[in-house]
């Protein structure tokens, strides 16, 4: 058996390995690094793909929440209401902004923000709302666009971990992750479902006046070079990442449904197991499988299998330990329950476009054994 990773990204470049090297190739040969006609061909497939009237490349996820918070002009100390039970990015971003994270509950169910705890959170201070469409599909949208325009708030949505997840609304309007709120963020880190060979991320808008925002400040406020309109930064898509990635655009369809055939075997594996959840599925979106994550009956149950499957050589990673609001950088003296124990009981198994049968097989079985074992103890 090969071995098992959390992703294989080397066993992906041999397979995709002819189109990409010359992809890499022609902007060697180009010498057009950096502004050059990848990045604007790379822009305009991904706004094809995902229905996005306007993609702005830039150089990171991180960057492009700065970015998407930026282009709102909001006063100092605005409140934006975002998860506790996610990466670390948007509070970071959020505070390096001058402004000020809200954090709340997600549906331990789905892992995605809980419209009802949102609602809870929404003070005179509140300017945008931010969920985080984790682990692959989408949060609740069809709620959080109604909260967000009966309150007059923006949103900004990251879908970092979902990008080309799809999302279809009670009157049968179907928008991808990143497209249905005023600002879509997104990361091409390269285990991500469209990853890069270095750092890479896209802003996603929909509107021309914030389009033009967007990309002046990624660019140092400059619409014309060494005319400085606003004040911006340096955030750019360089054209070999750009390159690589209009190779694996063409194969996103194809990675999302290799991780949907693992996460199917796991769920069959799995939804029958005394002691562990399958991840639910959030009404209305697609799931594109960033991560498969089981959320197990205690941390005891969850650390004892995670210790089995590693003692067989079977990586599983918690996303995330520790919770946004206890994290020191961003500490908040607030009681956040379901979150608190969420981070002690899930657990991410390997998922990516290279697991074959037998990797699969070998981890359910010794996922089955250990946790049979920790519950007759
Ligand atoms: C949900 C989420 N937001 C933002 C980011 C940040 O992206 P990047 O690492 O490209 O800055 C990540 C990446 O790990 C992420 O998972």
């Amino acid at each position: 058996m090969r071995p098992i990773q959390m992703v294989d990204l080397r066993s992906q470049y041999l397979r995709l390995k002819a189109g990409i090297d010359q992809a890499i190739q022609g902007v060697l040969l180009s010498t057009e690094f950096i502004n050059g006609s990848e990045t604007k061909a790379f822009e305009k497939e991904l706004s094809d793909y995902t229905g996005s009237a306007f993609t702005i490349g830039c150089a990171n996820g991180t960057d492009a929440l700065q970015l998407a918070l930026l282009a709102l002009d909001l006063p100092p100390g605005a409140e934006v209401i975002t998860p506790s039970f996610s990466y670390a990015a948007l509070a970071e971003m959020i505070l390096l902004c001058g402004y000020k994270p809200v954090f709340v509950e997600v549906n331990p169910r789905t892992f995605t923000m809980d419209p009802a705890a949102l609602v809870a959170a929404i003070t005179p201070a509140t300017k945008v709302i931010a969920p985080v469409h984790l682990y692959g599909q989408c949060a609740d949208m069809e709620s959080i666009l109604h909260i967000a325009s009966k309150f007059n708030l923006y949103v900004i949505e990251d879908t970092a971990q979902a990008i080309g997840a799809r999302y279809t609304f009670s009157n049968g309007t179907v928008k991808t992750a990143g497209t249905m709120g005023h600002i879509g963020t997104t990361s091409f880190f390269p285990s991500k479902n469209l990853g890069c060979y270095g750092d890479g991320g896209a802003v996603f808008t929909q509107e021309e006046t914030l389009a033009r925002k967007l990309r002046m400040l990624a660019n140092h406020g400059q619409r014309v070079k060494y005319t400085h309109e606003i004040v911006g930064m340096n955030s750019r898509l360089d054209s070999l990442q750009a390159a690589i990635l209009r190779v694996k655009l063409q194969n996103l369809d194809a990675f999302t449904k290799a991780r949907n055939e693992v996460a199917d075997a796991y769920d069959e594996a799995f939804s029958h197991v005394e002691g562990v959840l399958v991840p639910a599925r959030q009404v209305g979106s697609s799931h594109v499988f960033h991560q498969y994550t089981l959320t197990f009956g205690s941390a005891e149950i969850r650390n004892d299998v995670k210790d089995a499957l590693s003692a067989n050589g079977i990586p599983s990673m918690i996303y995330y330990p520790v919770p946004l609001h206890r994290q020191e950088a961003y500490r908040q003296e607030v009681s956040m329950p379901l979150t608190e124990d969420l981070t002690e009981r899930v657990l991410s198994l390997p998922i990516h476009t290279e697991m074959d049968a037998e990797q699969i097989g070998f981890i359910v079985s010794t996922l089955k054994q250990s946790i049979e074992q920790t519950i007759k103890q």
